[in-house]
């Protein structure tokens, strides 16, 4: 997989065209703005299922994305972008595991921008993302999603995932303990 590699364009459920492709170098303002709008949401919604917690600068997101193209050309993590009308609306990854035990079990995490919700985009990332892995080798994936969010538990078990386990109390915030449900797909 290279940096910038389209996977496929899609149509959302509002007619809109969105392109799945691979981040590249040339979006990192938009991947500095798409970060801080999550930020943002979570400081308003504390059950927003996003962990990230500090607002990035330039230098922090520059760093983040250098060190995520070098591990995209090792081959060590699916990426997957959504474009849209020129904008980043959706970001996600598959990060293979780091020991050799591992290597042919993934990570994964997703998010799109709040005004592209609801519109199929995310499941289409989803579905992509299921087949690229199994391009790449993987033979498993697993995530992590807040009991408290129906709307994701409902993609990813459209996309193929089955709940395999429950975490209680995993995140505190604002004075609050929330399950974490563990998710997982054969590939
Ligand atoms: C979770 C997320 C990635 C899904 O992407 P998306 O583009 O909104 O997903 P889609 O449009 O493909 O599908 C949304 C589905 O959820 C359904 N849905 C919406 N709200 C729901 C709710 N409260 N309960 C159950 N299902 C819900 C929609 O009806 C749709 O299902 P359908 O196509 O069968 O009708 C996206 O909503 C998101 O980024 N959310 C905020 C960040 C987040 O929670 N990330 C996940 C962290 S684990």
């Amino acid at each position: 997989m290279k940096a910038g590699q389209i996977y496929k364009q899609i149509t959302a459920k509002n007619g809109k065209h969105v392109t799945l492709r691979a981040v590249r170098w040339e979006d990192l303002d938009a991947c500095l703005e798409f970060a801080n709008r999550l930020v943002d949401e979570r400081e308003i919604d504390p059950d927003f299922g996003i962990i990230l917690d500090k607002r990035q600068t330039l230098e922090t997101e520059a760093e983040w994305l250098g060190d995520k193209l070098a591990s995209i050309e090792r081959g060590d993590q699916v990426s997957l972008v959504a474009e849209a009308e020129g904008r980043l609306v959706g970001n996600s990854e598959v990060i293979r595991g780091h020991v050799s035990d591992e290597f042919h079990h993934g990570k994964l995490g997703i998010s799109v921008l709040k005004e592209y919700r609801d519109q199929g985009i995310g499941l289409q990332m989803m579905k992509t993302l299921v087949d690229e892995s199994r391009m790449a080798g993987l033979k498993t994936i697993e995530l992590e999603v807040f009991a408290s969010n129906p709307r994701a538990i409902h993609v990813y078990e459209a996309a193929g995932f089955k709940q395999v386990g429950r975490i209680p109390k995993k995140i505190f915030r604002k004075g609050h303990f929330t399950d974490i449900i563990v998710m997982a797909i054969e590939l």
